[in-house]
């Protein structure tokens, strides 16, 4: 296994880049994004069904579409959520009093600050572990933050949280451990479970996990949410062909393919696809593999998994979580749930 790399403040402390912004850095193991992304495309490209895992979107490109995404009109999970973080914040801090906020999948951390702002207001400081796999997504975060918030002490965690859980550094509890979004969903049910009970065994007993699940719904509102008009995240599902391009000398023509994203309401999940609009073959020089697509064919690029409060609560139980707050949104589009370890 190799070694975490620590940057603090700009100096190196255990051997590793430098962190020009001078933010506390450690990149866990899983950060080293290049071991599992050759493997993951061979097996998702070489086979029949083709698919390729949704976490490697996020290239400095593909962060900031995601971030375009969230503020068009039929992308509801994030003002929904956020507007439940608002009225919420201050209340699950009472509850929890936390030492330290851990955030999975960070991402620009904007909804977040409803709990710095409620920080403010109590006069009770914490401090944050963002932990996401773009490190350019934490930086530019960190700095905002550090404008913002100028009392708040902060860790940067590059990782990948299928891997990385068990190598997160300890620091002050009780802690609020945050997987905000929906991100969950992009877990079939076996690779939540896993998750979930790996976050659990990483959790000390006065620990807490906020989680916010996205819910089932209208085929009609999730369909749009994820075909948005202004074309987002087409050119985010598209990106993906960018990185594979980018990163493995691959000749990807992104006008080939065009974006398809629907509701499966058998499965209860979103599937995002990317499908060849005419027969050809692409080449990853890298890697030495040739795939060729027929017309019509797709490659599965995300899934997205809808639920209901009952659904999620055997889920958690499941991986050893105790269901100890539930808020909802007054349509029901989209749910905030606290835990504890059993
Ligand atoms: C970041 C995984 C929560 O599933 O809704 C948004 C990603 N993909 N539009 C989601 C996404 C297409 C998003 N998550």
């Amino acid at each position: 296994m190799e070694q975490n790399t620590r940057v603090v403040d700009g100096r190196d402390v255990r051997g590793g880049s430098r962190d020009k912004t001078g933010f506390a850095l450690v990149r866990l193991p899983g950060s080293s994004r290049s071991s599992g992304f050759d493997r993951d495309v061979r097996r998702g490209l070489a086979g029949p069904r083709k698919q390729l895992p949704p976490k490697y979107f996020y290239d400095a490109r593909g962060s900031l579409l995601f971030e375009r995404i969230c503020g068009t009109p039929e992308y509801y999970p994030t003002r929904t959520e956020s507007a439940l973080l608002a009225r919420h914040a201050r209340g699950i801090l009472d509850q929890v009093a936390p030492g330290t906020l851990v955030e999975i999948g960070s991402g620009s951390s904007e909804k977040t600050d409803h709990f710095f702002a409620a920080c403010e207001q109590l006069g009770f400081y914490v401090r944050y572990q963002p932990f996401d796999v773009c490190d350019e997504a934490l930086r530019a975060a960190a700095a905002r933050l550090r404008s913002r918030y100028v009392w708040l002490d902060m860790e940067l965690l590059v990782g990948d949280y299928a891997v990385d859980l068990p190598a997160l550094p300890y620091s002050e509890g009780p802690r609020l451990f945050l997987f905000l979004g929906g991100t969950i969903g992009n877990l079939n049910h076996d690779e939540a479970l896993t998750f979930l009970a790996a976050l659990r065994n990483a959790m000390h007993p006065e620990d807490f996990l906020l989680l916010g699940f996205d819910r089932i719904k209208e085929k009609r509102v999730l369909d749009a949410a994820y075909n948005d008009a202004a074309g987002y995240t087409a050119q985010f599902n598209l990106n993906l062909l960018k990185v594979l391009n980018a990163r493995l000398d691959a000749d990807f023509d992104v006008r080939r393919f065009a974006h398809v994203a629907f509701f499966n309401e058998d499965e209860g999940q979103i599937e995002m696809h990317l499908q060849a609009r005419c027969t050809h073959e692409v080449s990853m020089s890298r890697i030495g593999l040739v795939t060729r697509f027929v017309e019509g064919e797709t490659i599965l690029t995300e899934i997205s998994r809808k639920f209901t409060p009952e659904g999620m609560r055997a889920l958690l139980e499941a991986a050893g979580f105790r269901w100890r707050r539930h808020e909802e949104a007054d349509s029901g589009y989209f749910s905030l749930v606290l835990v504890t370890p059993t």
